[in-house]
């Protein structure tokens, strides 16, 4: 069985879909912002679960819809560790294993593109199967100018971890620019234009002589990418101005709050119960201090203690709850306490939408901040 190839025209990019026939199990590799209607329609079309939204690194030239396909789907991200997408609920190492139904990906780490840069390989049947991402393409390779990129680390990518596959491998390329699908290890080890026959010095000196221009998108695409696509600037200026409320000092945004957490103004407190935390997701490096705790959801007795501890003076505190009304009462109490202590709007699920889903309207983890299952 072939995998499903799409294709964006604005990028040539190619997005691939494979899946297990029996349990229709899926994992789709490198999915782009702008397919995303096309992507769950391929999905509802062929009947599919999909169970993992894999990048093969971080893109230039477009953006991922991994974020939004996981929402949609309950899909989780995967990426590459050292892509720094901290978003990708999986951070993959060289060798990690993702299965779908009775179906398993490996990823091969083939730096050189960029530093992080995966390729995946797919047994299926009798027929191996490598998405090579930008690291090897059709009678080419991805450049290395950019973006962590190394001619050498690409060189060795190539000749020694994608060339010692099986001659009959299927190669899928992330992008192809003249209509061509995929091709073999066999051929492009035969016959790259770029690699075949050379040695690293004529490799390098190839690589060196490129002059390629900067991708057009590379200045928005590239942040967009390590929040799996998920972007922080829509709304500019309401979201990053205060609301005023009573009894404590505001009401933030997540994007808000991150950026005061992540620049050291603020303690970033998450008053769930560790219940809640476990289950749905937590935030890496959040400070964890219920507001209620089971059983019986009764008042934390050692709230007040905890965030006095937690709270340096002169810092913000920005409380994160479900859905933004414990983290009210909680910064009420942290207010009389003495501590400037702001609720986060949405909390980290968001509101309900019109089925009762969580996840869909707003919050944290809607908003591509960081955060991991527990
Ligand atoms: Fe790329």
């Amino acid at each position: 069985m072939k995998p499903i190839q799409l294709f964006d025209p604005a990028s040539s990019t190619y997005t691939y879909v494979l899946f297990d026939e029996a349990s229709r199990e899926a994992l789709i590799i490198d999915p782009v912002d702008e397919q995303l209607e096309r992507d769950l329609q391929v999905l509802r079309e062929y009947g599919l679960k999909l169970v993992w939204a894999v990048e093969t690194h971080a893109h230039a030239d477009h953006i991922t819809s991994a974020g939004r396909l996981a929402e949609h789907t309950g899909a989780q991200t995967a990426a590459p560790e050292a892509c720094g997408i901290r978003t990708a609920a999986v951070q993959l190492a060289d060798g990690r294993a993702l299965h779908f139904g009775s179906q398993t990906v490996r990823a091969l780490h083939t730096p050189g593109h960029t530093a992080g840069s995966m390729s995946y390989l797919w047994q299926e049947g009798g027929q191996a199967h490598v998405f090579t991402g930008d690291t090897l393409l059709i009678n080419g390779c991805g450049r290395t100018d950019f973006q962590s990129g190394s001619a050498e680390a690409l060189y060795r990518s190539l000749t020694q971890v994608l060339f010692a596959l099986p001659d009959n491998t299927l190669v899928w390329p992330g992008h192809d620019y003249q209509g061509r699908t995929h091709s073999t290890i066999g051929a492009e080890k035969a016959t790259n234009a770029r690699v075949a026959g050379k040695t690293l010095a004529e490799f390098k000196a190839t690589m060196d002589s490129l002059n390629l221009p900067k991708p057009r998108r590379i200045d928005e695409a590239v942040p967009a990418n390590l929040s799996s696509g998920m972007r922080h600037d829509a709304g500019g200026a309401l979201l990053m101005t205060v609301r005023a409320a009573t009894g404590y000092a505001g009401d933030v945004s997540p994007q808000l709050a991150y950026e005061w957490w992540k620049t050291g103004q603020a303690v970033l407190i998450d008053v769930r119960t560790d219940a809640e935390r476990e289950w749905v997701g937590f935030v890496p490096e959040a400070i964890a201090l219920a507001w209620k705790q089971w059983p019986g959801m009764a008042l934390n007795p050692d709230f007040d203690t905890g965030i006095r501890a937690a709270v340096p003076p002169g810092t913000k505190a920005v409380l994160l709850c479900r859905s933004g009304v414990r983290s009210i009462a909680a910064a009420k109490r942290a207010s009389e306490l003495g501590i400037e202590a702001y609720n986060i709007l949405e909390g980290f699920e968001g509101d309900p939408d019109d089925q009762a889903h969580r996840g869909r309207r707003g919050g944290w983890r809607y908003h591509g901040l960081p955060w991991r299952q527990g």
